[in-house]
């Protein structure tokens, strides 16, 4: 059995980009202490005066009285520079091993961190707690059945990727010759390839959530970045091209922008599927 969120029951939470207010010369050390970090209730962690409060979803199929879906508290010491994920790991380490949710790098490559974090798609190694309105509300992706706790199921986020064949093919090389790109090129590519493959932005993504087989923002990000190569045979970008503009392809974009702006690599993905659905149209048009 596993369960689903949607955003609306979700969204309880404002988020903001704004710091904190913090009291006048509180600091100490050279350290600024946000009012926020200094609350003390009772709870497993609120056994100092600096801890923040995250909110944590909690599910787990598996287990006995944790299979209604709900929020459990943790008070964690706040530090300088601390993220979302480290407060995590500070939970899961101090006050329950049971705690379940997917890192590896923490500096932002890997992908494997992405949360709905108050209200909003981020990665939790790349979100500093202090950026954050408290408590810190921490879902799993919306839109994606959850298996356990802040663990969501991938594997159809990665078929859609896949759809689109996401390797560089060409027959130039067959010859071992190197193969070189102009700076041009490289320049107007550079920002699709910096995709971690977190799946932020297809869960950010009504169209995807309202029709599953729709390729998502992601995927059809991971095909401009080949079709826009100029290294790959114009045969080749016009299969890329097909796949793209099948019926639950680029068409199905409606220009939201909520990809783009929960992009944690800034990547204009709105804009590369206008652009791409502006070479679907090169693609099929005829001169008679
Ligand atoms: Fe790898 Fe956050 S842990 S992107």
């Amino acid at each position: 059995m596993s369960t689903q969120l949607t955003e609306p029951e979700q969204r309880t939470d404002e988020s903001t980009t704004e710091q904190p207010a913090v009291e006048e010369g509180e600091e100490s050390e050279g350290t600024t202490i946000p009012e926020w970090a200094t609350e003390s209730e009772e709870s497993p962690g609120a056994d100092d005066d600096e801890s923040v409060r995250i909110t944590v979803f909690r599910y787990d199929p598996e287990v006995e009285g944790k299979q209604e879906p709900h929020f459990d508290d943790f008070y964690v010491p706040w530090e300088q520079g601390m993220t979302v994920l480290d407060a995590l790991m500070y939970a899961r380490d101090q006050f329950d091993p049971s705690l379940t949710f997917r890192h590896s790098c923490r500096q932002a490559i890997c992908g494997s961190d992405a949360l709905f974090i108050n209200g909003r798609q981020r990665l939790g190694c790349q979100t500093q707690i202090a950026d954050l309105d408290t408590p810190v509300r921490i879902e799993p992706l919306p839109h994606r059945e959850v298996e356990k706790d802040l663990v969501v199921d991938m594997q159809h986020f990665y078929e859609q990727m896949d759809a689109v064949d996401p390797y560089f093919r060409t027959e130039a090389t067959e010859g071992g010759e190197e193969q070189r790109q102009s700076r041009e090129n490289r320049e107007k590519i550079k920002m699709s390839t910096r995709c971690i493959w977190c799946g932020a932005c297809y869960s950010s993504c009504n169209i995807a959530a309202g029709d599953n087989e729709y390729l998502g923002p992601a995927a059809i990000n991971m095909a401009y970045r080949f079709v826009m190569d100029e290294r790959e045979e114009e045969t080749i970008k016009q299969d890329r091209l097909e796949i793209i503009e099948q019926e639950h392809g680029v068409w199905r974009c409606q220009t939201q922008f909520s990809c783009t702006e929960v992009c944690p690599k800034d990547i204009p993905l709105t804009e590369h599927i206008q652009e791409l659905k502006r070479e679907a149209v090169k693609k099929n048009l005829k001169f008679w």
